[in-house]
């Protein structure tokens, strides 16, 4: 059933305008996509869309690109963006993992934003985390020389997680904050709806900043969504 607030959304925001189609394994093309040249950023799990309509909005000559399952979120955020008149960015709804490995061209993003991804706390489910190996390389694969990912969560085991998968894939990324590696509690620009919260609840919160090197790429194995889904290294 569509709730009355989804259908509010539906009719007031510009969600159209602003989707990405989803073409299965066909690489974007940014320049059609945005009519322009210009360096992109990506956030995957947007969420309510804080952050990447206000970044877009401070940022007008880049490109923005979110990915976020919920569809309710991601008309919101088009909306949000249509507020700020940021029109530089763009939305996916849909799963990041086949989205990052199977839509974005190689060495073509500047920055990428993984902010409080789902934690998935109870032992059993942590298979189903998002930053697993397998994903972390294939956003590795999608940022150029210098691109920084940059992760936040409130779940520092999931940050030391994340921070483990990176060494397994060595001189691909430096460490900006090594030597310690991370960071806890720094300020930040625009903090997401879950920071805010989170931050509120005296919740502590992990950041790592990885720097793309012009280290050569390991070869990756076919895609493989059963697989993919099962990598939970
Ligand atoms: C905990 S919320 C955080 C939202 C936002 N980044 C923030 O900090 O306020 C995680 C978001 O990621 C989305 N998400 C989870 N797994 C995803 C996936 N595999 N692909 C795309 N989005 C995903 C969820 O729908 C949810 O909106």
């Amino acid at each position: 059933m569509v709730s009355k607030g989804m259908r509010r959304y539906r009719q007031r925001g510009n969600a159209h305008a602003r989707l990405v189609e989803d073409q299965d394994s066909c690489l974007l093309n940014y320049t059609e996509l945005f009519g322009r040249d210009a360096p992109t950023r990506l956030e995957v799990g947007f969420g309510h869309g804080t952050f990447l309509s206000q970044m877009a909005a401070a940022h007008p000559d880049e490109n923005f690109i979110g990915i976020e399952l919920q569809e309710l979120r991601v008309n919101k955020t088009a909306h949000k963006s249509d507020k700020l008149e940021a029109h530089n960015v763009r939305l996916y709804r849909g799963e990041a993992h086949r989205f990052v490995r199977q839509r974005l061209p190689q060495a073509s993003l500047k920055r990428a934003y993984v902010l409080f991804s789902d934690p998935w706390p109870k032992a059993k489910h942590r298979r189903r985390r998002l930053m697993n190996r397998s994903f972390l390389l294939d956003l590795i694969y999608a940022m150029e020389t210098d691109g920084e990912i940059i992760i936040a969560t409130d779940t520092l085991n999931y940050c030391f997680q994340a921070l483990s998968n990176f060494s397994t894939l060595p001189n691909l990324c430096k460490n900006i904050y090594a030597p310690q590696g991370y960071q806890i509690n720094i300020p930040t620009r625009f903090p997401t709806v879950f920071e805010v919260h989170k931050k509120k609840e005296g919740w502590d919160i992990g950041y790592l900043k990885m720097r793309r090197t012009d280290a050569q790429l390991p070869p990756r194995l076919p895609w493989n969504p059963v697989g993919q889904k099962r990598d939970a290294s």
